[in-house]
């Protein structure tokens, strides 16, 4: 990292950051609805190595770029939402909105390098806008809490970027701590870290990444957003939090449009999901989450419609095989799915996904298998 920085920059960083990717293991689209998430960290993440600049200039250049070697340099005063500079977007978001906060932020110089797989639903932006983030705020002594440098990067990413995204990826990224998934109420930000140790259980949680590039900004994601917050207005609750699982049927009947009253079900039943995997694992009963995350993404599928073939293919093939739960993870229409599997069934069930979407004629997928790691730190 310091050796990158010394061949692009021709000075020493001052120091290096990390924040890492994320999986959710259940609530999906919840938290645009002040609901529940419960995500990890991944032990992939992207790196920066970092030093101030007093002269108002941003320089941002990535091993892992679409142009290699390209150095892209934009003037602080210059960066405006709606500016457009392909993958600098995401730090350059990230200084936008520190210095919109009123944070005295003069430039910086960073070089990033990341493993977290890119476009596969994986939170790849947020890992670099939460590394931007951390290690502006040592930089500039600004004692912003986690919380509060992920709320800065969302910021960044709906009104810089244009995403219009919730704030799971970036809390995951910013607070998650390893061996824990994190539960998060997205209303207040109340966070627990709740063990999650599958290998004690003799489990394991596989990644399988479909290829299928997934976009958030291409409308789809937008639309589900607008569809849930006319069904929240159409039944009088600030969000779909406020409506009780054991009063969605008669929710549901108060609900004239047929096209908002699924996406309603889903928010509700998903979010009494992420509240029974929560008491499952305090009992102890981690093999007893596995019908949950498949009933999650049944609704993903059939209610919120944002799954696609490939993420069928894996959950259909991987339940088939022996799997003890799998879904669909992310902002949907591609990227990843999650399979729950009895560590000694994982090779099975893992050869069954690869020949299934050879058979189908896909990309061969990429399989891994994810244990909670870190949250964002200084690397050096
Ligand atoms: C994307 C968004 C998150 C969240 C998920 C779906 O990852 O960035 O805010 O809405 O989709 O759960």
């Amino acid at each position: 990292m310091t050796d990158g920085f010394r061949a692009v920059y021709g000075t020493e960083p001052t120091g290096v950051w990390a924040a890492p990717g994320r999986v959710n293991l259940i609530g999906e689209h919840t938290d645009y609805n002040d609901g529940f998430v419960m995500p990890f960290a991944l032990p992939h993440a992207t790196l920066a190595a970092v030093s101030p600049r007093t002269d108002g200039l941003l320089r941002v250049h990535s091993a892992s770029g679409e142009v290699p070697g390209d150095i892209v340099e934009l003037a602080l005063d210059d960066l405006a939402p709606g500016r457009r500079d392909g993958w600098a977007d995401y730090p350059a978001g990230v200084l936008w909105a520190l210095r919109d906060a009123g944070h005295a932020v003069t430039g910086a110089d960073l070089h990033f390098v990341s493993d977290v797989p890119h476009g596969a639903g994986l939170s790849s932006s947020a890992a670099i806008e939460v590394v931007t983030a951390l290690a502006l705020n040592e930089l500039y002594e600004l004692g912003l809490a986690g919380w509060q440098l992920a709320r800065l990067c969302q910021r960044a990413e709906n009104v810089y970027v244009g995403a219009p995204t919730g704030i799971m990826d970036q809390t995951a990224s910013a607070c998650c701590t390893a061996g824990h998934a994190l539960f998060l109420d997205t209303r207040d930000l109340t966070q627990r870290q709740v063990p999650f140790d599958l290998a004690a259980h003799g489990m394991r949680l596989l990644v399988v990444d479909t290829r299928v590039q997934h976009a958030h900004s291409d409308g789809e994601y937008g639309k589900r957003r607008a569809g849930c917050e006319a069904g929240a207005a159409a039944l009088g609750v600030p969000a779909l939090r406020d409506v009780p699982h054991d009063g969605l049927e008669e929710a549901l009947g108060r609900i004239e449009d047929d096209e908002v009253r699924p996406l309603v079900r889903h928010i509700v039943t998903e979010n009494h999901r992420v509240e029974r995997v929560i008491e499952l694992l305090s009992q102890g009963g981690v093999r007893a989450i596995g019908p949950v995350l498949t009933e999650g993404h049944a609704s993903l599928r059939d209610d919120f419609r944002i799954s696609c073939p490939e993420l069928d293919l894996v959950v259909d093939t991987a339940l088939a095989s022996g799997a003890i739960g799998a879904r669909m993870t992310g902002g949907g229409f591609g990227g990843s799915a999650i399979v729950l599997v009895d560590s000694d069934a994982a090779d099975t069930v893992t050869k069954s996904v690869q020949e299934a979407f050879a058979a189908a004629g896909y990309a061969a997928p990429r399989v891994f298998t994810a244990v909670p790691g870190a949250g964002a730190r200084r690397a050096r």
